[in-house]
């Protein structure tokens, strides 16, 4: 069986200016291949800037990919010209539900608007099936009347959540989405997308700072650093015995990290500079484990003690 979607050496660079003259790149993605099986959720992880919202939306056709390739559903997919599938394959819900909703636009025409665009579906059937969505994340036809504004953040959460729902995806990519909002309404928001996998075998990207969480929910993950993939597999395998150096310094901190604080505190010194990434190891500035060959050769994904590392010293 395929997966849903697969990408291979993804790379996203973003101009970042002009340095005496020299054009300037920001390595957002260094080649990163990940794939996702129905069902299932992928969680990724690391520190602020490491590119898992910019993965995300590459992944999504927000942002044209500088090379590799993304396959969805078998085929290989061209952010331009297939933004049809990957709209039916997935959608992605946002950190902040008071900044990625309208709030002067009716829940109703915000959830209706693909359907308009995308579907031969008649007025009643639209209206039939935005009451549907708004169903599964538990509210009533009625607060579909009223304006974004006049909710609360958690309320928002899940009209973003129904609206990913409405061109009825098979994926959702989840960036932080319950960061912003108070703990006992994140415990909703978790209950809510548990409950869309358990009925409609969802899978989900969850991205999050929150290590605790992306542990609780997910069955794979992945730990990115700088654009890049450190180490990736069963989220169970990853906690109970971490490989890679940089996943090891994540999880010697036992608890969650505050969001959109960098992970910085438990490790020494700063991610480097993405404009110019280190030529061998992208962790080798921070590792306690460096070797001389790791500032000369970059490692490559290898498959140790069943999942994958890129790490010279646990080959
Ligand atoms: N549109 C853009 N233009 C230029 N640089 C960008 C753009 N989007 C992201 N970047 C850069 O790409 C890198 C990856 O950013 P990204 O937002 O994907 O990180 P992140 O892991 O999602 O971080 P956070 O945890 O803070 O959300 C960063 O260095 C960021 O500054
Ligand atoms: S390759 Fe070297 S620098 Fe990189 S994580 Fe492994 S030991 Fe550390
Ligand atoms: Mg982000």
């Amino acid at each position: 069986m395929s997966y849903l979607w697969e990408t291979n050496q993804l790379v996203k660079t973003f101009s970042a200016g002009s340095s005496w003259g020299q054009k300037q790149q920001v390595y957002a993605l260094q080649g990163v291949s990940l794939y996702q099986n129905q069902g299932e959720t992928l969680g990724i992880v690391g520190e602020s800037g490491c590119g898992k919202s910019t993965f995300g939306m590459t992944l999504m056709g927000l942002h044209q990919p500088t090379s590799g390739t993304i396959t969805m559903n078998g085929q290989v997919i061209n952010p331009v010209r297939n933004k049809q599938i990957i709209q039916q394959t997935m959608q992605m819900v946002f950190q902040n539900p008071y900044a990625s909703l309208n709030p002067r636009m009716m829940v109703r025409t915000m959830l209706e608007e693909p359907l308009l665009v995308h579907t031969n579906l008649s007025q009643a059937e639209r209206r039939d099936r935005v009451n549907e969505v708004l169903s599964q994340v538990g509210m009533g036809p009625t607060q579909g009347e009223r304006y974004a504004h006049e909710f609360s953040g958690g309320q928002r959460q899940r009209i973003g959540i129904a609206r990913s729902l409405i061109m009825n995806p098979s994926c959702i990519i989840c960036d932080e989405p319950i960061s912003a909002l108070d703990v006992s309404i994140q415990v909703q928001i978790m209950t809510l997308l548990e409950r869309l996998q358990q009925n409609q075998h969802m899978s989900y990207v969850f991205i999050s700072h929150d290590l605790n969480m992306v542990r609780y929910i997910s069955h794979r993950m992945a730990v990115m650093y700088l654009g890049a993939v450190m180490e990736e597999g069963s989220a169970e395998t990853i906690y109970a015995r971490p490989l890679h150096p940089y996943t090891k310094a994540l999880l010697a901190v036992n608890g969650p990290v505050v969001p959109h604080m960098p992970f910085g505190q438990i490790l020494e010194g700063e991610p480097p500079n993405p404009i110019s990434p280190p030529k061998g190891c992208l962790f080798s500035g921070r590792c306690p484990e460096v070797e001389p060959r790791c500032l000369t050769e970059r490692p490559t994904l290898n498959t140790v003690d069943g999942r994958q590392v890129a790490c010279f010293h646990c080959e």
